[in-house]
């Protein structure tokens, strides 16, 4: 893939919050973005799919912001729960920065997970980012309630941890029900204070309520806001033990 440094500063303009990320100079927010753009530069909107996707994916901003946080030293692990996309583009952020990050990703679907190693390989991109396939299965966490289903391999991922950066983008949730609620305290012990936590379509009820719940499960030790991107992102920190 050729990353294409001039696009990077039309499209810096357009990404404010990235102005916000003190851990990565000038240069590497340089080949972020321009890796971010670079994948993400033909969206379905635009009539021709992402990097030959046709459906789905993260979208620009949302890219730009995975990638500078992926490849800003000193990420060294990053979880992804949901892989597509975003994975390509951090994987390629990776890359170019040189840092050793390296990705793992849970997918409960054995089919989009051959799909998502082909594209990593055609991209070159194979030792950056792991696929561990993972059905979904009842987690034992409930919320008003209700049980909601996670990966079944979570403690394989958890394993390959602790994690710098999580990126929440699955299993899917469109029923707008808090399906992505067990993410938080089934990894915990898993992500360092201090690391960054994305949670994808943030604007949906069922991902306000995932936040809700985990800021009373972790008081004090959680801090959240929704960025206005893309479909919201809501990014966390996690604050203390
Ligand atoms: C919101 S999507 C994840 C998107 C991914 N983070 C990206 O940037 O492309 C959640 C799940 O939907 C499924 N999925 C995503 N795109 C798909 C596609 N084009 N066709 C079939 N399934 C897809 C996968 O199982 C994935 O884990």
């Amino acid at each position: 893939m050729v990353v294409e440094h001039h696009r990077f500063d039309s499209h810096r303009k357009r990404s404010s919050m990235l102005d916000g990320i003190a851990t990565a100079g000038r240069h590497h927010l340089n080949i972020a973005m321009a890796c971010a753009v670079g994948v993400v530069r033909t969206r379905p909107d635009c009539g021709v799919g992402v990097d030959g996707w046709p459906v789905g994916g993260v979208g620009p901003r949302t890219g730009a912001l995975l990638a500078s946080l992926a490849s800003a030293p000193p990420v060294r692990r990053v979880l992804e729960c949901g892989p597509g996309t975003s994975t390509l583009v951090m994987a390629r952020a990776i890359e170019e920065v040189g840092t050793d990050a390296r990705i793992v990703c849970m997918e409960h679907s054995c089919a989009w997970a051959r799909i998502v190693r082909r594209r990593l390989r055609r991209h070159g991109l194979q030792r950056r980012a792991s696929v561990l396939v993972s059905p979904l299965r009842p987690s034992g966490v409930r919320i008003g309630g209700e049980e909601f289903a996670w990966y079944s391999r979570c403690s394989a991922a958890r394993a390959e941890g602790p994690y710098d950066v999580v990126f929440i983008d699955g299993p899917p949730a469109t029923d707008g029900r808090p399906r992505r609620a067990p993410a938080l305290p089934l990894l915990w012990d898993s992500i360092n204070v201090g690391a960054t936590i994305i949670l994808d379509d943030g604007r949906r009820p069922g991902e306000r309520a995932c936040v809700e719940a985990w800021l009373g499960m972790y008081p004090g030790r959680l801090r959240a806001d929704l960025l206005d991107i893309d479909k919201g992102l809501w990014r966390l920190e996690k604050t203390g033990a």
